[in-house]
């Protein structure tokens, strides 16, 4: 049971260490192989969505020649028997796109002649997104020569945590101040003389794309020796993120954290890493039901 609790524990984190940005992606299903029957069965489409993180809004674009295919969003039930009677919905068309709008396990199929039970089936199991916040740059001080030096800018940064998908608005009127973003060296001697990036209309919005440290300086004048400067550290994932955002960011707290439901009827999780006890047994892998619906639907399809 402890053992069982860990591994729960674990496969949380490792979603939650996934979930980095919310930005609506679209994945080619099935990659070059793109929406046909595949010739090794199932597995193919199982080891290809293997590869992909699956988020909320992100979409799932099915290549296919309108006549030859189709693509059915189908209950489990009816994924598992290879039945497209009675779809969520149905898209005949090619290429046809779906969007995952909600999290949880979605499921589609190809209901032309014996298809599905060859391995034109797709299950994903998605993820909620995190919400991106965005920073307002000390807050209603804005981006100025802040009276209380360099300290202004550091304490504001101090109780914040930045994560890759969030942004940052400097507000400023343009021509008095700018944004640039620069090296650590730069940064530290307040040169701005070649920035890694440069914004000169206020206010200017800087999405934080990459992990790591992130400097900005005010080019204009003396202004960041004046303390006009901010250094953030960006983390990677949400893993450490605190359930709700900082208060002082502009984002109204979401007080709700985004759980994935469970329809096999398992813990209710969390991105952000908390979980609820699981009842025993409760934790079915999703890789190994779908490898044995491929067994099964190749063992049937050696039958007939
Ligand atoms: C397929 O599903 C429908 C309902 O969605 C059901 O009425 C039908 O009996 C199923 N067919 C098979 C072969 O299971
Ligand atoms: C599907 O989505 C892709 C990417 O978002 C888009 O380029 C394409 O036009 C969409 N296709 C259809 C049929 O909506
Ligand atoms: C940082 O946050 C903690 C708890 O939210 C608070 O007690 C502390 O005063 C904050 N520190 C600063 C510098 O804002
Ligand atoms: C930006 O600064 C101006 C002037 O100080 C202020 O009126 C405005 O509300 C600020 N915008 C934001 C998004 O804080
Ligand atoms: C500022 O940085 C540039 C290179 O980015 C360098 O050539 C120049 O010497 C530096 N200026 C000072 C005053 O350090
Ligand atoms: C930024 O975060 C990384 C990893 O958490 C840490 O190693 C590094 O020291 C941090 N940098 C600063 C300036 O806090
Ligand atoms: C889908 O992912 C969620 C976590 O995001 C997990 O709780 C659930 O068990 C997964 N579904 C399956 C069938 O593995």
């Amino acid at each position: 049971m402890a053992r069982r609790f860990s591994t729960v524990v674990f496969v949380v984190m490792v979603v939650a260490a996934l979930v980095q940005s919310s930005k609506a992606e679209t994945h080619e299903v099935g990659g070059t192989m793109k929406w046909t029957v595949p010739s090794s069965g199932a597995v193919a489409y199982q080891n290809w969505a293997a590869g992909e993180t699956f988020l909320t809004g992100d979409v799932l674009e099915f290549e296919f020649t309108t006549g030859a295919h189709d693509v059915a969003k189908v209950t489990k039930a009816a994924f598992d028997a290879c039945n497209g009677t009675n779809p969520i919905s149905h898209k005949t068309t090619g290429p046809a796109n779906f969007t995952l709008d909600t999290s949880g396990e979605h499921y589609y199929i190809c209901t032309v002649g014996s298809h599905c039970s060859l391995g034109q089936k797709l299950a994903v199991n998605v993820s909620a997104a995190r919400a991106e916040t965005e920073f307002i740059v000390g807050d209603s001080l804005g981006w100025t020569v802040p009276s209380g030096g360099a300290a202004t800018y550091q304490n504001w940064a101090k109780n914040k945590t930045f994560v890759v998908g969030d942004s940052l608005k400097f507000n400023f009127t343009t021509g008095a101040h700018d944004v640039a973003k620069v090296t650590k060296t730069a940064f530290d001697a307040c040169n701005g003389t070649n920035p890694i990036s440069h914004e000169t209309t206020g206010p200017a919005d800087i999405d934080l794309d990459t992990a790591g440290e992130h400097y900005f300086i005010c080019t204009v004048g003396s202004h960041c020796s004046l303390g006009q400067k901010l250094a953030i550290n960006v983390t990677a994932s949400s893993s450490t993120t605190p359930a709700t955002p900082p208060s002082s960011s502009t984002t109204p707290p979401s007080t709700t954290t985004p759980t994935s439901p469970s329809p096999s009827g398992g813990p209710s999780q969390s991105p952000s890493g908390s979980t609820t006890p699981p009842s025993p047994g409760s934790a079915p892998s999703f890789a190994v039901a779908g490898l044995s619906a491929t067994l099964l639907s190749v063992a049937a399809a050696l039958l007939y």
